[in-house]
């Protein structure tokens, strides 16, 4: 769908013409490419007292083929602009050593280029019990959330938690955020436990030789997933309901995968999933992504109980459903131990949204699943995550109200919708076989928007 304000501020009568009425002018956003660099600019890396994590941090960087710069260097007038400043202040236990970050930031943020990252890197406060050193590590999230709606020209600042025994799965997380794969995901806190990774990895295509099911893939989202992860190297299985059946296999073909015509409610799904994954595919399956989704919007007073239903069923009872099945290690074409879940949930299942409690009800509880979930298949290697989109510009978006379309858009950080690729990038992201230490979270993927904040 296209942003026609965002077109004109960016066309040469358009930006002046905003520059003079002093209207927002959204920057767009760079988004990654096969082939593409990591960084537009060299990173600049600081640290607080021993900042244990950045040697970790050097090492991924390094091998992405990110230059990196020191300090001295990027505060100098003249230095080239930055693509990236990562701060390591997992070991800040005062709130004195805050005064580090702020000095770390003052410097680089002037010089940072377009669509630059900021990322913060901390330890998790639960894991404190001393209340200075969990205030500490806490006031992160304050200036992570802060400075991403300070910064401009399409740059992000986000935060990782680095958990116990979370600095061995690092790599993966860092990549993501400091690459454009992020592109609309800021102000977000994620946390990385423990987690063995999988072999080396192919930056290029880090799910090759992978096989996953995408739900819903015949348009919008699902049918970005499908694409984003057959780029990424992966065998791509598109379900979607039959009426959907033309477009279906169009995106199947597109990405070299196979279609599969199914309705998740129909109480038999997962085991016409892993049915086709041990036909088609001839191994088990790797990758889970739950897109598929449906509003029934309604404010609760006039919701009957059958327009309730036919959205818990759809978002969230055919979830939990099909998970059962594939998660039966003994069951053919079922999850491979090591393997992923992504489910889709929304910013109106953190926020809840007028009209919408059936809605918000089927999108939180999908949070609930993942977090409890992935406590009990941890021990397989397997992790499960939700992704919580925000406004993205899609056929559902475009069908509403100019009006509350207009404030969808540019109630956030970067002043613009997302498109469908930055829900699969996340969720592509997810799905990596060395991203082995982020599990039971919701990762928003919204541009820091107000709704849900
Ligand atoms: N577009 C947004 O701004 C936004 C924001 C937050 C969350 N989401 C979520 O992202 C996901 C995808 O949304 P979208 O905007 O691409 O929606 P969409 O309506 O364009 O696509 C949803 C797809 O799911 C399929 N589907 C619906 N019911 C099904 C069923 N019973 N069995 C199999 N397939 C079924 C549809 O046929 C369709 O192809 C949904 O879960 C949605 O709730 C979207």
């Amino acid at each position: 769908m296209s942003d026609r304000y965002l077109d004109l501020v960016g066309s040469g009568l358009g930006r002046t013409l905003a520059a003079r009425l002093g209207l927002p002018r959204p920057t767009p956003l760079r988004r990654y490419a096969l082939g593409q660099p990591v960084l537009e600019g060299p990173a600049v890396l600081a640290g607080v007292g021993a900042a244990p994590l950045l040697t970790r941090v050097r090492d991924a960087l390094e091998h992405a083929g990110v230059q990196i710069q020191d300090t001295a260097a990027a505060s100098d007038e003249g230095a080239a602009r930055l693509g990236a400043v990562v701060v390591d202040a997992s070991a800040a236990r005062t709130v004195g050593d805050l005064e580090a970050v702020r000095a770390a930031l003052v410097p680089t943020l002037k010089r940072l280029g377009s669509c630059a990252r900021v990322l913060l890197l901390g330890t998790p406060p639960a894991q404190l019990t001393a209340p200075a050193e969990a205030a500490t590590q806490h006031a992160l999230e304050g200036i992570v959330r802060s400075v991403a709606k300070e910064l401009r020209e399409g740059a992000t600042a986000n935060l990782l938690l680095v958990a116990e025994g979370g600095e061995t799965a690092l790599a993966a997380p860092v990549r993501f955020f400091l690459s454009a794969r992020s592109a609309y995901v800021d102000g977000q806190v994620l946390q990385v436990g423990p987690g063995a990774p999988q072999g080396a990895v192919d930056l290029d295509h880090p799910l090759a030789g992978k096989v996953a099911v995408v739900t819903g893939a015949a348009r919008g989202i699902g049918a970005a997933i499908a694409e984003v992860l057959a780029r990424d190297g992966a065998t791509v299985l598109c379900a979607d309901v039959p009426a959907a059946g033309d477009s279906l296999a169009a995106v199947a073909n597109r990405v070299g995968g196979t279609a599969l015509q199914l309705d998740i409610t129909t109480p038999d799904a997962g085991e016409r999933i892993a049915a086709h994954v041990a036909q088609r595919h001839g191994q088990r399956l790797d990758v889970i992504v739950h897109n598929a989704g449906i509003t029934r919007d309604k404010l609760l007073v006039n919701t009957d109980a059958d327009r309730w239903a036919s959205v818990l069923a759809v978002n969230l009872e055919a979830q939990l459903r099909i998970n059962d099945v594939l998660l039966d290690a003994t069951r053919e074409g079922a999850l491979a131990d090591g393997g992923r879940v992504i489910s889709v949930s929304s910013t109106s299942g953190i926020a809840g949204n007028r009209g919408q409690a059936s809605y918000a009800a089927s999108k939180a509880g999908v949070i609930g699943l993942v977090q409890a979930l992935s406590a009990q298949v941890a021990g397989r290697g397997i992790t499960v995550n939700a992704v919580a989109p925000g406004f993205i510009e899609t056929e559902m978006t475009a069908r509403m109200p100019l009006g509350t379309r207009e404030v969808g858009r540019r109630i956030n950080s970067l002043g613009q919708g997302g498109s469908p690729v930055d829900v699969a990038e996340a969720i592509a992201f997810l799905a990596q076989p060395d991203n082995a230490g982020v599990t039971g979270q919701v990762l928003r993927v919204c541009g820091q928007s107000m709704i849900g904040a």
